[in-house]
């Protein structure tokens, strides 16, 4: 029973997104078409699209943040797939996590040689207030919203639980996000491309131009510890601890292993998968680690046959910085308590013992929350083909780690992929 195996290989040939950020009069269809058509040049040995049988879209909810549910067909429609099945998964934040799964079994089950995967989330049109509301509704909302809790709450709730159980500091969540907006600027499709130093000369710029006194932060723990320059959103994450609101879109191209050369001489296959949930955060008996992430992370390991150990990156959902240290103990990185340390000792840095989002993660390459799994895919599948430009890791690393939350860990994906 639940011996959780593939029927047949799957890999990954073609991954692209669009930019993530704030793009005023860019829709949904738009940012999936931009990315859509990465993927399709991604390529290297092209594809027809006539061959795509499925698309498993992952999309929070348009119906809040655009007025638009429904999407799957639309898009397919917009990029010319019509009439194959074309299915939105919502998974919350992990929506394109579930998506992807979802392309996998659909190909590993020999339904189809050939998915569309696709991720979108548009949330810059409304007001950050009811921006706010609708990620809420990700949440209980008969027995946490109405409580007042956001999701910067959740998790500063989470810090909280954290800080108290291990002796993280607040300065412990600072250098995840220094650490992250580092790795940005090496991302152009980033939403932030500045690290917290050029943010700091910018803001001194800014101060000089207007005639203000210009600010005299000795270094970036000044910075992110003054109250004006990061103020306090919900203690004690701050806001270079929260990830941004963003649109972006993400596209991938699954096909069977045994055709995945036909494609390209550098597939990326899949080597496990898992996945799991549980009830809202007030239902738990643990504030200080995620456990949907855990089994989800257990039943990836065992499908590959590998451990912790083994994995040479990991793209891990750091929604609000504390969710990145509770992800690198969930997934068995570093011991419970432990994952601060290591973040404090530099071992999650792009040269580190273990590199964590060296995209820039969500903290800085954008968090359009539907599109998140995915675009944490086209990190992995682009550092083991060894085409990570500038953020490239040396030794070409071989088994790299996705880690997808939905809410605070209702729903959670985790895959590993491999090149061989
Ligand atoms: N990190 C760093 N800087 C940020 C930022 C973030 N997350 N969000 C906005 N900024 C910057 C903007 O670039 C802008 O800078 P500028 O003044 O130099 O131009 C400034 O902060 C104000 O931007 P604004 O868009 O007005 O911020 P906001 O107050 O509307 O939103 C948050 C800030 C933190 C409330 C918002 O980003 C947020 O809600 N994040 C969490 C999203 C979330 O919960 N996602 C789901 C996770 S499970």
């Amino acid at each position: 029973m639940n011996s959780r195996k593939l029927g047949r290989g799957v890999a990954v040939v073609g991954a692209g997104m669009s930019r993530f950020g704030a793009f005023p009069g860019m829709s949904s269809r738009d940012l999936f078409v931009e990315a859509f058509k990465e993927m399709r040049t991604s390529v290297d040995k092209g594809f027809d699209p006539k061959d795509i049988g499925a698309f498993y879209l992952g999309n929070f909810s348009g119906d809040l943040f655009e007025g638009q549910a429904h999407l799957a067909p639309i898009l397919a429609n917009w990029v010319g797939l019509s009439p194959i099945p074309a299915v939105r998964l919502e998974g919350a934040c992990a929506s394109s996590g579930v998506a992807f799964r979802e392309g996998l079994m659909a190909v590993a089950s020999g339904m189809y040689d050939m998915v569309l995967v696709g991720g979108v989330e548009k949330m810059t049109d409304l007001p950050i207030s009811a921006v706010t509301d609708s990620l809420a509704t990700a949440a209980d909302v008969t027995y946490e919203v109405s409580a007042g809790f956001t999701f910067p709450g959740f998790y500063a709730s989470m810090a909280t639980a954290y800080m108290h159980a291990y002796g993280a500091t607040p300065e412990t969540f600072m250098r995840v996000g220094i650490k992250n907006h580092e790795n940005g600027a090496l991302n152009a499709k980033a939403q932030f491309g500045q690290r917290i130093p050029d943010v700091m000369e910018s803001k001194k710029a800014a101060a000089i131009k207007k005639g203000r006194p210009v600010p005299t932060w000795e270094n970036e723990l000044a910075f992110l510890s003054d109250d004006r320059a990061n103020p306090m959103i919900a203690w004690p994450m701050r806001l270079f601890d929260c990830s941004p609101v963003s649109d972006g879109g993400v596209a991938l191209l699954l096909v069977s292993e045994e055709l995945a050369r036909q494609f390209t001489d550098n597939p990326i296959f899949v080597a496990g998968s898992g996945a799991a949930s549980d009830g809202a955060l007030h239902s738990r008996s643990t504030l200080s680690s995620i456990p949907s992430a855990k089994i989800a992370s257990q039943q990836a390991y065992e499908m590959a046959g590998v451990s912790p150990q083994d994995i040479k990156l990991a793209e891990v959902h750091d929604c609000f910085t504390i969710a990145e240290i509770i992800a690198t103990e969930d997934l068995g990185f570093f011991e419970a308590g432990k994952g601060w340390v290591a973040a404090e000792e530099g071992l999650t840095a792009r040269n580190g013992l273990k590199p964590i989002n060296v995209s820039g993660g969500l903290k800085s390459k954008g968090h359009p929350v539907g599109a998140s799994g995915a675009g944490q895919i086209v990190e992995v599948w682009k550092q083991l083909r060894g085409q990570a430009g500038d953020r490239q890791l040396p030794n070409s690393p071989d088994l790299g780690l996705t880690h997808n939350v939905g809410g605070t860990g209702q729903t959670c994906v985790v895959n590993i992929f491999e090149r061989r």
